[in-house]
């Protein structure tokens, strides 16, 4: 069921009231984050979250971020936090940055899928603030989508992912950013970065005066599992362009086309979407998910994205679209 709240009120409206009572009862409810819609449940439920892996066929391996009401509740799920996570926080948060730190023992091995640490954030999204507040519990929430697809950027995009397996869907309209948090693992060997988002590589070393690891490639036991080599991908196989090339398409295919700017000459393509037409990659990266999403429900036989320069926001993007490209396991 989708029911549609203020996407500016701070304050719980009837739809989070429910929504919150909903969670509390050890329900699975999908909310609006500034980033990506979230799959929730109360975090220290080790069987309300046992019901997020199932829902999203999810497997076990995979460890989920834990959403803060505020900062001060960072002692409820971590054991020790370093200075740098409060100068982090300072910065970030509210906001679309996930740290890893060390694990408090009362938070459940199904949600950190038995890792010594655990992932947290405090996002900036109204809705998510007001339904966290509602429920007076850290939440645990993945992105909305079935396992290894597209993020959803909207409550229709989950409801198409996820149905019935979800008890609730607060709709707050669309998503700011349109991708992921940022992931940065805070540890005895220094700060490394394990997903690039929002927050960018530039910012964080800025914030921190030192160098950030970038940890982000694919590694067949992943230390974060965004780095799966195949993830965030469409159903229709997905091709990067070479940026020194045009693209170009044949006659007995129907392809589809994600430009970054303004659509190229060539008419041959099925469907073009465009990133953004300003060639600007904070709108390109809002655009991204349903962009995809759109090109996939297309029916075209392949999807030719082009690159975005690889700086900033950037680096999210290719990280993003190189996984929906790379092959199926
Ligand atoms: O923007 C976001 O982060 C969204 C919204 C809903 O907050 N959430 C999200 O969650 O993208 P999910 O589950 O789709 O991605 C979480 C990533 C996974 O790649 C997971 O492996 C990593 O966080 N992660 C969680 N706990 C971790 C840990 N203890 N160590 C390393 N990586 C961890
Ligand atoms: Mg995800």
């Amino acid at each position: 069921m989708i029911l549609k709240t203020d996407p500016t009120s701070t304050e719980p409206t009837p739809a989070v009231t429910r929504a919150a009572a909903v969670l509390r009862a050890g329900g699975l409810v999908a909310f609006p984050t500034e980033t990506v819609y979230g799959l929730g449940a109360v975090a220290t439920d080790a069987r309300a979250v046992a019901r997020i892996f199932e829902a999203k066929d999810r497997p076990h391996f995979d460890p989920l971020i834990i959403h803060l009401g505020s900062a001060d509740w960072l002692d409820r799920c971590v054991a020790s936090v370093p200075p740098e996570a409060g100068r982090l926080a300072e910065r970030f948060w509210p906001g679309p940055l996930t740290m890893v730190l060390p694990k408090r023992e009362n938070i459940p091995d199904i949600v950190t899928s038995g890792l010594p640490t655990v992932a947290v954030r405090m996002p900036a999204h109204p809705v998510a603030r007001a339904l966290i507040h509602a429920t007076g519990a850290p939440v645990a929430a993945p992105s909305a989508n079935r396992f290894g697809q597209l993020s959803p950027t909207t409550a229709q995009a989950v409801e198409e992912e996820l149905g019935q397996r979800v008890d609730l869907i607060l709709d707050g309209g669309p998503t700011q950013h349109g991708i992921e948090s940022t992931i940065i693992a805070l540890g005895e060997t220094g700060p490394r970065l394990l997903r690039p988002g929002p927050v960018t590589l530039e910012e964080l070393r800025e914030c921190l005066g030192r160098e950030v690891i970038v940890a982000t490639g694919p590694s067949a036991t992943p230390e974060s599992p965004g780095m799966l080599l195949r993830h965030y991908a469409p159903r229709t196989p997905l091709r990067i362009l070479d940026s020194s090339t045009a693209a170009t398409t044949t006659r007995d295919r129907r392809v589809g086309l994600l430009a970054f700017r303004a659509a190229p000459a060539s008419r041959d393509f099925a469907v073009v979407e465009t990133l953004s037409a300003t060639g600007d990659l904070r709108e390109a990266a809002a655009n991204l998910f349903a962009a995809l999403r759109r090109l996939d429900a297309a029916g075209v036989d392949e999807i030719i994205a082009e690159p975005v320069p690889e700086t900033g926001l950037g680096r999210a993007i290719m990280d993003r679209l190189r996984k929906a490209a790379a092959p199926r396991a």
